[in-house]
């Protein structure tokens, strides 16, 4: 079994910070932690996580959009936005750093993103509906940006609160 790594929560100053891009001189390293990353995504269950989440500022991300019944799993090196549809799409988000919380995010419909694969090759994928989400909400992390600064002032602070009250219960508790 691979290890896993702890998630990091709201409000984790990691989770606000621009994360660095990933030298070539890393790969090794940068192999192990997309392992790691893996692991700890499947076992949370989660479709997609930021290396920020796991305390590394690191420019990576891992996410497993397909079926349940078909592993898919991707890591993504430096990733970057490259083009984006003016159809936009509403589709419910949450966050392994925001555990237990929801609601619904207007994104792009259809997306382009380029990065490195593991191997350092340059790749690019284009994806939509969630998958499309899933890589603009991954690659958001690596600037520092979370799914609520897509949500009202009021809808974003009531989320953040309920948030906090869940987490402090669950210290309590544990
Ligand atoms: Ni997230």
């Amino acid at each position: 079994m691979t290890e896993t790594l702890p998630i990091l929560y709201v409000p984790a100053p990691i989770l606000r910070q621009k994360a660095k891009p990933v030298g070539t001189g890393d790969a090794d390293a940068v192999r192990a932690l997309a392992e790691k990353m893996l692991a700890t995504m499947y076992k949370a269950p989660g479709v997609g996580l930021a290396a920020p989440q796991v305390g590394v500022g690191l420019r990576m991300v891992v996410l497993d959009c397909g079926p349940k019944d078909a592993p898919a799993p991707m890591v993504l090196v430096n990733p970057e936005l490259v083009a984006a549809s003016q159809e936009l799409a509403v589709r419910e988000e949450g966050c392994l750093s925001l555990p237990n919380q929801f609601a619904d995010v207007t994104r792009p419909y259809r997306v382009k993103v380029r990065y490195l694969s593991l191997d350092g090759a340059k790749q690019e994928v284009e994806g939509e509906g969630l998958l499309s989400a899933c890589l603009q909400h991954e690659i958001d992390h690596l600037d520092g940006k979370l799914f609520v600064d897509y949500l009202s002032i009021l809808k974003r602070n009531m989320l953040l609160r309920r948030l906090a009250k869940e987490l402090k219960a669950k210290v309590r508790e544990d």
